[in-house]
């Protein structure tokens, strides 16, 4: 049985990654591709997921544009860590992938509606706005939906802030939606997705593959590095969208632990914090779950045999 996911997604080197181990990993059945202005303007990481689709081979699933800013909060995009293109060091191909003239929330709300309940998996990899309008918009869906599993938040660390992550600190009153909204979420956030380094050794087996895409993806993870390296002194960069998909397509890649989160809007110092309380006992409806540890083999694994589907 495939797994119905959609991807939102705001193309940034690591939502190309979570793009193509969606396509390439042969039990998810990616419905539609939605973008989110985030790392860049929408028209940039729109234009950025046409691009990675056609050099993909990814013709036949739907892509759809959203918001082109948060709720609230003016937009402020991240081109110190994606440059100005928003997927800078790397040679993108003309789209020959046409965009749908729906609007993301439309789409997502309507693929929801017309799929049987709880069959579809959400993933979010940027900001949360379309997901928080489409909840607002058609409040039928939390019920509908198997799960959402997002990139984003951290419950130790942070990128953004002291104390926020990019993603939801981006818009934060989509985030306090999202995670109140009654459905089941779980986050992946820094205190994962910073285990998902991109090292030399990944590298090299990924350049091993010696595709187009592959030499596409080593072009992609030497700009990240570098910028990884100046902005935040990683010697090896945190590739973190991919790893929300990962743990749709295989929950052992990760392990995760059920506790509350909250998404903190009014402190002067903490906006934008995923704050997760740990302490003892758990509330049983409690919704939210964080990834605490991954399987750094196992899923470098699933990035590189998705490539090689992809050929
Ligand atoms: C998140 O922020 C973005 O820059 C990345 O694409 C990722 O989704 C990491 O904080
Ligand atoms: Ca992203």
């Amino acid at each position: 049985m495939t797994k119905k996911i959609i991807l939102d997604c705001d193309p940034g080197h690591d939502d190309a990654v979570a793009m193509m181990i969606a396509h390439g990993n042969p039990e998810i059945d990616l419905l539609a591709v939605t973008t989110v202005a985030a790392n860049q303007t929408l028209t940039k990481v729109t234009r950025n997921a046409l691009a990675v689709a056609t050099m993909i081979g990814m013709h036949d699933v739907p892509i759809a544009a959203g918001c082109s800013r948060p709720l609230i909060e003016e937009i402020k995009v991240a081109a110190d860590i994606h440059g100005e293109s928003g997927l800078d060091g790397v040679v993108l191909p003309k789209p020959t992938v046409e965009l749908e003239k729906i609007h993301a929330v439309d789409l997502i709300i309507d693929l929801i509606m017309s799929h049987p309940a709880k069959t579809i998996t959400l993933v979010p990899t940027g900001a949360l706005t379309n997901i928080a309008m489409a909840a607002r918009k058609e409040p039928k869906i939390i019920d509908r939906v198997k799960e959402v599993v997002l990139m984003g938040g951290g419950y130790h660390e942070a990128n953004a802030s002291a104390v926020a992550e990019f993603n939801i600190k981006f818009d934060p009153e989509a985030a306090k939606i999202v995670f109140n909204a009654g459905w089941q979420v779980t986050m992946v956030g820094l205190d994962l997705t910073h285990q998902a380094l991109a090292t030399p050794d990944i590298v090299s087996e990924i350049k091993a593959i010696h595709t187009e895409t592959s030499a596409f993806v080593v072009d992609l993870l030497a700009f990240f590095r570098d910028m990884y390296k100046k902005g935040q002194n990683f010697d090896a960069p945190p590739v973190h969208d991919p790893c929300a998909v990962a743990y749709v397509i295989d929950p052992t890649v990760m392990t995760t632990k059920k506790v509350p989160v909250d998404i903190e809007l009014n402190g002067t110092l903490t906006r934008g914090m995923t704050v997760a309380d740990f302490s003892y006992p758990i509330p049983e409806d409690c919704q939210t779950s964080v990834a605490v540890k991954l399987d750094h083999a196992k899923f470098w694994g699933l990035v590189e045999d998705a490539l090689r589907t992809i050929g």
